[in-house]
């Protein structure tokens, strides 16, 4: 892994107005640097911000306030001509096979797209054999192009999003959970699939995930959201083996362990109450309200982003 920062976001918020003066802070205050060639996992509970900061990276949303830059540009100051160049760079995958394909199209089509609206070839039957070269890439083949997504299973399906997202031969793809919506072995294949893929292209990931479960296994880093923010982020062996956060080693005590014996004595972590709303969210530390360990100073002061050891960064109180 060579140490080049591809993507740099710095202090990253994004806000929406939502009618009667009211503002909902999806992300807000975000910062996290992913090299190329790495996977970078980002991962935190259902309405955390995990999306809206992989669309505002996109450029597909504007940003309230940050910055988030690309191979040093600025994503969000891009010249019709860069934004051209980075949507061609930068991909997504999206969670939902079944919603993110469209049903009328054939898969020749839905693979073709991008590389038609990019103009990348000039004849139908170099598109053709590039979609052919796609769906070879991620484990389908030829007979497959002129059948329609219904037909496929849930783990084919997202082969033929990978493969939508390989058209331009990007450096980067935000994979927004993947695998959430497949079952466990069929999880374990697209998993794979990307690691060969990321192997062969040099791919650079953004994972994001709503659990530590599989992250674990393709992540480099990982970075823990918690209402918009990020509360920890560092290697996956250092968070799996020193957790400092208290809401990570929430969700560290939640993934299950395939063992009754262990799973039966083990001690589970369970947060108390409801994720409160990103509209009006706790003074201080965000994550005061549920947190097992939270103390005077957490409802008054905000913790500081700091980093605790060589790249190990949290934001807590106990540790400020
Ligand atoms: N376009 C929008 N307008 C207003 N609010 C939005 C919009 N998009 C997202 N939100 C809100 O922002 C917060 C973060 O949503 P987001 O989809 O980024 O969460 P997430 O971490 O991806 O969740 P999930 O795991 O369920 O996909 C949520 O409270 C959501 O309701
Ligand atoms: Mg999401």
């Amino acid at each position: 892994m060579t140490e080049k920062v591809l993507l740099s976001v710095q202090d990253l918020k994004r806000h929406f107005e939502i009618g009667q003066g009211e503002t909902l802070k999806a992300v807000d205050g975000v910062s996290f640097d992913i090299v190329k060639g790495e996977t970078f996992g980002l991962v935190g509970e259902s309405g955390c911000g995990k999306s809206t900061a992989g669309r505002t990276i996109l450029g597909l949303y504007n940003k309230t306030d940050g910055n988030v830059l690309f191979e040093e540009k600025n994503v969000h100051k891009m010249s019709d001509r860069e934004r051209r160049e980075y949507l061609k760079k930068v991909q997504m995958i999206f969670q939902d096979p079944y919603a993110s394909l469209n049903p009328r199209s054939t898969v020749l089509e839905i693979i073709a797209e991008p590389i038609e609206v990019h103009k990348l070839y000039k004849s139908k039957e170099e598109v053709k054999s590039r979609v052919y070269e796609l769906l070879e890439d991620v484990g389908l083949n030829r007979d497959h192009a002129n059948r329609y997504p219904h037909e496929f299973s849930g783990g084919q399906r997202q082969r033929i999003g990978i493969a939508r997202a390989l058209a331009l031969d990007p450096e980067f793809i935000i994979a927004d959970e993947p695998i959430s919506a497949l079952d466990v072995s069929v999880q374990a294949q697209v998993v794979k699939l990307l690691q060969r893929l990321q192997k062969e292209k040099g791919l650079t990931y953004l994972f994001i995930a709503h659990d530590l479960s599989m992250v674990k296994y393709i992540s480099d880093r990982i970075g823990v959201m918690y209402l918009g923010h990020m509360v920890e982020l560092t290697t996956s062996n250092q968070l799996y083996d020193n957790p400092l956060h208290p809401y990570t080693q929430a969700l560290l005590s939640a993934i299950p362990i395939p063992d009754p014996d262990i799973e039966e004595s083990r001690e589970r972590i369970l947060l108390e109450g409801e994720l409160p709303s990103p509209i009006k969210p706790p003074s201080g530390c965000v994550f005061r309200t549920r947190c097992p360990q939270a103390m005077s100073i957490c409802a008054e002061k905000k913790p500081v982003w700091k980093e605790q050891e060589a790249g190990h960064f949290v934001a807590c109180h106990l540790f400020n």
